[in-house]
């Protein structure tokens, strides 16, 4: 049984190396110098090159390298095998990480502060209580309600919007296009953490910034997407923060990526930009789970986190 790491954007060699110490049984190659393509059951793979998977006539599982799957669904040429996302409490963790930093930083006022110290000026800024400010999470998967519950542990009100609806215990909970704005209006400080799907690709647009609360304690609304850049519209968020509907924001993602250099996000005061790095799982804990889901496959059960190609996440 032979694995194929097919990857684009990113160096397989550490997933290699992971499996080589992880998995000493396994035949693990990389693409594009895989030998016999008949060998491979299995494929690892991010951004793989379209029509490239169908070429293996006896692949059985693909595994995204990624929590999302976009970059393997877009591939026109896609055999029809099942797909297992990533989902980890490694990548979990990071992303909370992430989100807990970015949140706090806007709340805090750091921004104004690192400005502030810039002029050697000291001065004191209004700071409302956590819970005072309400936080909202677009996607309330994996990754978004670890995210949210532990907002909630730190005394913000938070509150989720997802596909369908739920019940968190500490979470308000809004879902479906007949819920957001709603969630919008309730909104201070907004993270995106939803897949790139047709349906959700631009959501975070001028009118989408337009319906978030101009009643909040902080100077005006947050945005924070750590999700996708395809969700997000770059020239909307310039205006938005020109014109008042953002006070601030913290990106993660771009579209398209790496972020141009003639980006004006790259240069604007309230944006901090990070290299799409909101979570990397550490390479011991992806091949982890990847062995887990083979040895379920291998034991006739079905993966775990398998992908639903009708919804696209
Ligand atoms: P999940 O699939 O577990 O969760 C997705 C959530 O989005 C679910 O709550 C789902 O609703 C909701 N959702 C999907 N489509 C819609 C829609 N049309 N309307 C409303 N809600 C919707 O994903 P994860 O939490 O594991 O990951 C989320 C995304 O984070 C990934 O797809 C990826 O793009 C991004 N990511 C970014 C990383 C980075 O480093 N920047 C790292 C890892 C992931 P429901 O619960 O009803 O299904
Ligand atoms: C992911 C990512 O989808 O790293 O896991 O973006």
């Amino acid at each position: 049984m032979a694995l194929l790491i097919v990857c684009r954007g990113m160096n397989p060699k550490r997933y290699e190396q992971a499996f080589a110490e992880l998995a000493t049984d396994l035949d693990v190659r990389c693409w594009p110098d895989a030998g016999d393509k008949g060998d491979f059951r299995y494929a690892l793979a991010w951004d793989p090159p379209p029509g490239e998977l169908k070429a293996y006539p006896n692949l059985e599982v693909i595994f995204s390298l990624g929590a999302g799957v976009e970059h393997i669904l877009r591939d026109p040429d896609l055999p029809d095998l099942p797909i297992v996302r990533l989902v980890e409490p490694n990548l979990t963790m990071r992303m909370t990480e992430y989100v807990v930093l970015h949140v706090l930083q806007h709340h805090r006022r750091m921004l104004d502060y690192q400005e502030q110290q810039r002029r050697s000026h000291w001065r004191e800024l209004a700071q409302p209580g956590a819970d005072e400010v309400r936080v909202g999470v677009l996607g309330l998967g994996a990754l978004g309600l670890d995210a949210a519950q532990k907002l909630a542990a730190l005394g913000f009100q938070v509150a989720g919007w997802s596909r369908t609806p739920k019940n968190i215990p500490g979470i308000a909970h809004f879902s479906g296009e007949d819920g957001l704005d709603a969630f919008l209006a309730r909104t201070d400080i907004l993270v995106a953490l939803l897949p790139l799907t047709a349906e959700t690709q631009g959501i975070l647009d001028r009118s989408l910034f337009a319906k978030l609360a101009k009643d909040g304690p902080l100077p005006g609304p947050v945005l924070i997407n750590a999700g996708r850049g395809g969700l997000h519209i770059e020239a909307d968020i310039v205006s938005a923060l020109e014109e008042g509907d953002l006070w601030a924001a913290s990106l993660d993602v771009f579209e398209p990526e790496p972020l141009p250099e003639t980006s004006l996000l790259w240069r604007h005061p309230r944006v901090v930009i990070t290299p799409h790095n909101a979570s990397i799982s550490d390479e011991r804990a992806v091949i982890r789970h990847v062995l887990r889901q083979i040895a379920a496959h291998e034991a006739g059960e079905e993966p775990q986190h398998l992908v639903d190609r009708e919804r696209g996440y």
